[in-house]
């Protein structure tokens, strides 16, 4: 299936929490379990255009529906980080810009060549935006299960309600990352092979090098240690096996397993 990007162009917006009563989470607070995982969740979600700093200086920012979707596509995860920076300030933790200055003063030094080492193999090789939509399948798909996972387990309406919103935007995300790896990895057994051996080689969860080792594997832990985030996480997996030339990975359950 196709992925309609003047579809997404008129649908894409803010998430609307214009009804969400956040000030429920002042009489009826998540437990310390939820709002570890949604710090997590707001650092990695504001953290976003970071990531699309690193695709720009590669050759994606040519083609202009990849560079409608980023744009579309980083608008949309700011405000996931807002919505959840206005859960984190309704337990009287700070969050939004304060939180991301402290954060992005403390990452590794690692991060500022990655722009750089980005734009270097975007100029050896043609496959790394393969690589770029590929990674972005997967992230998608291991955000939105992470989400649906936090909603099960907290199992508080308001932000039930919240993340429903949120997941249905990532589900959009989700339909453009795998339809472009689908269709770049299908077109070229160099893509497939470049896409197979950087997952192999430097995949880790999203929020790996952002946030605090820890923390990963907290949330690895919680969210998917259980029977039905193993679950979760092998459906994930047999989504990578389908695409060309990426089967037998076992990204997911490698990394829950290793952090059990
Ligand atoms: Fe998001
Ligand atoms: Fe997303």
């Amino acid at each position: 299936m196709s992925f309609d990007i003047a579809t997404y162009r008129s649908l894409s917006k803010k998430v609307d929490v214009d009804d969400i009563d956040f000030e429920s989470f002042r009489t009826d607070p998540l437990d310390p379990e939820a709002l570890r995982c949604l710090r997590y969740m707001h650092d990695v979600e504001s953290h976003t255009v970071c990531y699309l700093r690193d695709v720009l200086v590669t050759r994606a920012h040519r083609d202009p529906e990849l560079t409608t979707f980023l744009t579309l596509w980083n608008y949309e995860e700011f405000w996931h980080g807002e919505a959840i920076a206005r859960i984190l300030e309704a337990h009287d933790e700070v969050a939004g810009t304060g939180r991301i200055a402290a954060l992005r003063r403390k990452l590794p030094s690692s991060e500022k060549w990655k722009p750089l080492s980005f734009q270097l193999a975007s100029a050896i090789t043609p496959h790394l935006t393969a690589v770029h939509m590929t990674w972005g399948a997967v992230n998608e798909w291991t955000t939105q299960a992470a989400y649906a996972r936090l909603a099960k387990l907290a199992d508080h309406p308001t932000l039930s309600e919240l993340l429903r919103r949120i997941m249905k935007q990532e589900g959009r995300h989700i339909d453009f990352y795998a339809s472009q790896a689908r269709s770049r990895l299908g077109d070229s057994p160099a893509a497939q092979r470049l896409t197979r051996w950087a997952l192999r080689r430097f995949w880790s969860p999203v929020g790996t090098g952002v946030v605090p080792e820890g923390e990963v594997d907290f949330l690895r832990r919680y969210l998917f240690g259980d029977h039905d985030g193993q679950a979760m996480a092998e459906r994930i997996d047999r989504r990578v096996d389908r695409l060309p030339g990426l089967d037998g990975l076992h990204l997911l359950g490698g990394a829950v397993s290793a952090a059990a």
